[in-house]
């Protein structure tokens, strides 16, 4: 039995996910990303060879992806975290169109073809407001950790509403109505709705079409997965595995090169005479 890997180094969390023979996922690795990137590629592969049980001179083939896909200094190659996420998408909900990946940083929307390819695809990459950094800005302000903020969310009955378009100025408007006596459900609630109309905009402009997968971190927020489904009119697929859907996605790709270098070569005729 042979394996295949994906190792996502995200600017926040790295990922990695290993797959058997069969295109099943076996096992899973998380780290925080922090600043030695070469090093949480290596624990990320390593905590999934320990989660799998797994002999690490049994994985044949690793693709890094992310936007640390260069460190993974034990890859055999890399494939763009885009392509990964529509791939690890299309695989694991086979009707998904469009891909939502919301992670530490940025926000990015791809359009994925009924054969799973990517067909366009558009991120935030100067603006921050729609995406992770915005919750990350709103959890330092009320000091609540961030798989704590969906939760939080959920319980505002009086949303505020966010005016500021900019992460910069969020912590400063989340600190305002603080100070205003608003309760911190109610300003998390429109923090999350803030940044799901950010997000809507972004997916408008690859086009939004059923079905939606939900891909990266911020799936693991409940209030972001409600935010977006009441902003998109539409329910989202949503998997334990959203977080792991590059990795995934890039694992899928090493099992492609892997199938093709075992293709049986075409034997002359005289030999299968
Ligand atoms: N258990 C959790 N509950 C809620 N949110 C979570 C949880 N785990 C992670 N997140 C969110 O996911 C984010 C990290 O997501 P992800 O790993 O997809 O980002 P990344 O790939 O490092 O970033 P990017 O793709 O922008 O470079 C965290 O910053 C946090 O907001
Ligand atoms: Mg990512």
């Amino acid at each position: 039995m042979g394996y295949v890997a994906g190792v996502d180094v995200g600017s926040t969390q790295t990922k990695a996910a290993i797959l058997d023979d069969d295109g099943k996922v076996v096992a899973r690795g998380l780290v925080d990303t922090g600043a030695n990137v070469v090093q949480a590629a290596e624990k990320a592969f390593q905590a999934a060879i320990t989660e799998g049980d797994i002999d690490p001179r049994q994985v044949e083939y690793v693709i890094g992806t992310g936007y640390g896909r260069y460190r993974v200094t034990f890859g055999n190659t890399q494939v763009t975290e885009i392509s990964c996420h529509g791939r690890g998408a299309a695989y694991l909900f086979p009707g998904t169109r469009t891909v939502v990946d919301m992670g530490g940083q940025d926000t990015k929307a791809i359009r994925v073809s009924d054969t799973g390819e990517i067909e366009d695809f558009c991120m935030n990459d100067k603006c921050a407001a729609g995406t992770g950094r915005f919750l990350g800005a709103a959890s330092s302000a009320l000091n609540i950790p961030l798989n704590e903020l969906g939760t939080t969310a959920l319980r505002s009955e009086r949303p505020v509403k966010i005016s500021t378009t900019c992460t910069v100025f969020a912590e400063s408007e989340v600190l305002a109505w603080l100070g205003k006596g608003k309760k911190i459900e109610d300003i998390l609630w429109g923090v999350h709705k803030s940044i799901a109309s950010r997000s809507a905009a972004l997916l408008r402009r690859v086009g939004i079409n059923d079905q939606v997968t939900f891909t990266g971190g911020v799936a693991k927020n409940q209030a972001m997965v409600a935010a977006l489904e009441q902003r998109l009119g539409t329910t989202l697929n949503i998997s334990p595995e959203s977080h792991y859907m590059g990795a995934i996605g890039a694992a899928l790709f090493a099992l492609d090169h892997v199938r093709a270098s075992r293709a049986p070569v075409t034997a002359p005729a005289e030999a299968r005479a």
